[in-house]
């Protein structure tokens, strides 16, 4: 090139060259590295390069674009354009050649490492920088006197075409790729995966003449109670379909140790659970691919987060070293897989599974997925995340040094084990608000946005009906009865005499509250009773106890801001979580919430290489704290069973809501109100 050539310059990178007069753009864009997409290496069929090129003068870039600055439209482009139709404006980067001084747009859906903004209300975006692409080839017909194999005339098309030096092939692509190429008459694509960045690439699947149904991978977390699934166009990065099942282990115990000691105990029960989740995973993998209207065929990558004991259930390894100290894990490292090694019939057996690594024995690929998506590493600020499910899973950190733990809370956070509790669906109460001086409930609930003494509340609701409480309308219920008075700050609920209202009624040897009595409609008895209580009081003395040992170990009293994740963490109230003592005190603005961190990390590990790489370092950086075998966790814990809490003073909330002054353990009638004693790991 000389200083006479026309300039190029590409937005938005701002990339600059000069090139020969009838230089393809796209040929101009590769020698910059500017990010133009191509499947089909120039040949104007896959569309995948459109630019948007711009005309005038461009004080900016010290260019002026005159009209002719790239050659006219041509057959290609024309033909493209009558068969699908290209925008106004827009042209084929393979096909438009420089002719002047000229500026490019490349519009975001044109760039193989488009940025995809989240919804929720972290700040990180996920970029596609996707493990697995499409190339399509035209590869030389066999000849009898230069005899060569198939697919070293593929992997030569590859090379010519693309300067791929070396790539591998799939067995099970290998096995079909003969009638594909004749089908396409010598014209492939094929989808090349890669493990890492500098890693030979593999053939996993191939497709005769250009394929364009697109590429689809599956980010899951498979949690102890459910498991959820984003299914993402791996081309732009978009969620096409979100689904989730519950985790049918379930029915060989409610939490991690109880399934840990079903494998222990029955012989074959580990083999039993890895059988059971693998079938709810193909399940799910073709309820989603039916609802986005796509060939599960099409699902060639799956990235899985998940607990350590989900995670050797899944592999089909079993957890019983997980169950005792020194909790050592099979492996902490990621894996890369295939889906033929996890019985995963319902993906091609070739597709790609990839494991994010496990923080240590009781702190898994699920926490190592939040700290992709929250980056605690990169705070300057000290934060606590914390992931609330069956398990806790809580990172505390900032730029110096991140410290991780997880925390057996117990599945009341998610409704279960509550009287009235139930999964988050329709028809259950999720928020609760009751009057400090009637003690009268009002709430909400799911599929409603009105409040039950709005206008109109009971049409909209008639057809869920009221069904129960779901574990944000739990924690609500409790705080709320706090600060109306009726629960006093070790946990027991008043009688009618003590708290003056009849929603207080004796129940055995205690008392509870009633919220919703649709008993004459032939619905149920929605309560709050003692023994919720104390299993939320279990699982908020737990988390808060995990919280308060990463703090311990990193030398603070007090943290900057606090971060809730989890499906539900998406719905709890600040002020709720601080009055119950679910989290330490702060100010409430600086409580936010992550929606479903875990599976966000998934995500971005779905889309991203090079974050793999990245949450592999960050992983091996997180100091560990195990709570199992730590007693200052046993003292936090106790201390922790008050609302709020006995001896950490609560300044930040005392700022928004006065708590009552109450106490109702004189009740003589010698019950301890269900104490509440500390559940074992799970
Ligand atoms: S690179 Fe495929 S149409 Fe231009």
């Amino acid at each position: 090139m000389s200083q006479q050539d026309p300039l190029v310059v590409f937005t938005p990178s701002g990339k600059r060259g000069r090139f020969p007069v009838g230089t393809p753009v796209l040929t101009a864009a590769r020698q910059l590295g500017v990010d133009l997409n191509s499947v089909c290496g120039g040949r104007g069929i896959c569309s995948k390069c459109q630019i948007t090129p711009g005309y005038g003068e461009f004080s900016k870039h010290g260019v002026t674009a005159k009209e002719g600055a790239l050659s006219d439209w041509n057959a290609v482009e024309a033909r493209y354009d009558e068969k699908r139709g290209l925008k106004p404006g827009r042209r084929l980067g393979c096909q438009a050649k420089v002719q002047g001084d000229i500026v490019i747009d490349v519009p975001p859906e044109s760039q193989v490492h488009r940025q995809v903004v989240r919804k929720a209300a972290s700040a990180r975006v996920i970029e596609m920088d996707p493990a697995t692409r499409l190339y399509y080839i035209e590869v030389d017909e066999p000849d009898m006197h230069t005899p060569t194999g198939d697919l070293e005339r593929v992997a030569r098309a590859l090379k010519d075409q693309w300067e791929i030096a070396q790539i591998t092939c799939a067995f099970p692509v290998l096995s079909r790729l003969q009638p594909v190429l004749r089908k396409g008459k010598w014209a492939i694509t094929v989808a090349l995966h890669k493990t890492t960045k500098d890693a030979t690439p593999q053939i996993i699947a191939a497709w005769p003449g250009l394929h364009e149904g697109g590429l689809y991978g599956l980010a899951i977390d498979l949690g102890s109670t459910t498991v959820a699934a984003h299914l993402t166009n791996l081309d732009t990065g978009e969620v096409v379909a979100s689904s989730g099942i519950m985790n049918p282990q379930i029915r060989f115990g409610e939490d991690l140790m109880s399934r840990v000691s079903y494998a222990m105990m029955n012989p074959g029960g580990d083999a039993e659970m890895t059988r059971a989740v693998r079938e709810a995973i193909n399940t799910l993998a073709e309820e989603i691919a039916k609802e986005a209207q796509i060939d599960p065929s099409l699902i060639l990558e799956t990235v899985f987060v998940c607990n350590p004991v989900m995670h050797h259930l899944l592999l089909g390894i079993d957890p019983v070293e997980l169950g005792q100290a020194p909790f050592a894990l099979a492996t902490s490292n990621h894996l890369n897989l295939t889906a033929r090694d996890l019985d995963l019939t319902t993906l091609p057996a070739s597709a790609q599974i990839h494991l994010l690594p496990c923080i240590a024995g009781h702190v898994g690929a699920d926490a190592a997925a939040v700290a992709l998506s929250e980056q605690p590493g990169k705070s300057d600020d000290l934060v606590l995340i914390v992931d609330v499910g069956t398990n806790a899973e809580i990172l505390l950190g900032n730029t110096t040094r991140v410290l991780a733990c997880s925390s057996p809370t117990g599945p009341a956070f998610e409704g279960a084990q509550i009287s009235s509790g139930q999964r988050a669906a329709p028809g259950a109460i999720e928020a609760i608000r009751i009057d400090p001086v009637t003690k009268e409930p009002r709430f909400r609930v799911i599929g409603c946005d009105k409040w039950s003494d709005e206008d109109g509340f009971w049409d909209e609701t008639a057809a869920t009906g009221i069904t129960g409480i779901c574990g944000s309308g739990i924690i609500e219920a409790v705080a709320e009865l706090r600060i109306a008075g009726l629960l006093d700050p070790s946990g027991l609920i008043g009688s009618a005499a003590q708290t003056g209202t009849d929603r207080c009624f004796a129940e055995g040897r205690t008392n509870a509250y009633l919220i919703h009595d649709a008993t004459a409609e032939g619905g149920p008895r929605i309560t709050v009773t003692q023994g919720d209580i104390r299993a939320i009081q279990l699982a908020k003395s737990a988390l808060y106890a995990g919280a308060r040992l990463l703090m311990d170990e990193m030398g603070v009293d007090v943290v900057d801001r606090v971060v809730l994740a989890g499906a539900f963490g998406a719905h709890i109230s600040a002020k709720h979580a601080m009055v119950l003592g679910m989290i330490p005190d702060v100010p409430l603005d600086k409580v936010s919430s992550a929606g479903n961190a875990a599976g966000t990390g998934a995500r971005i590990a779905l889309c991203n290489l090079a974050a793999r790489a990245e949450i592999e370092r960050t992983v091996r950086q997180i100091t560990k704290v195990e709570t199992a075998i730590e007693p200052r966790f046993q003292e936090h814990f106790v201390a922790a069973n008050a609302i709020p809490h006995a001896t950490d003073p609560f300044p930040e909330l005392g700022k928004v809501v006065t708590l009552p002054v109450v106490g109702f353990n004189t009740q003589g009638d010698g019950s301890d109100g269900g104490r509440v004693r500390r559940r074992k790991r799970g």
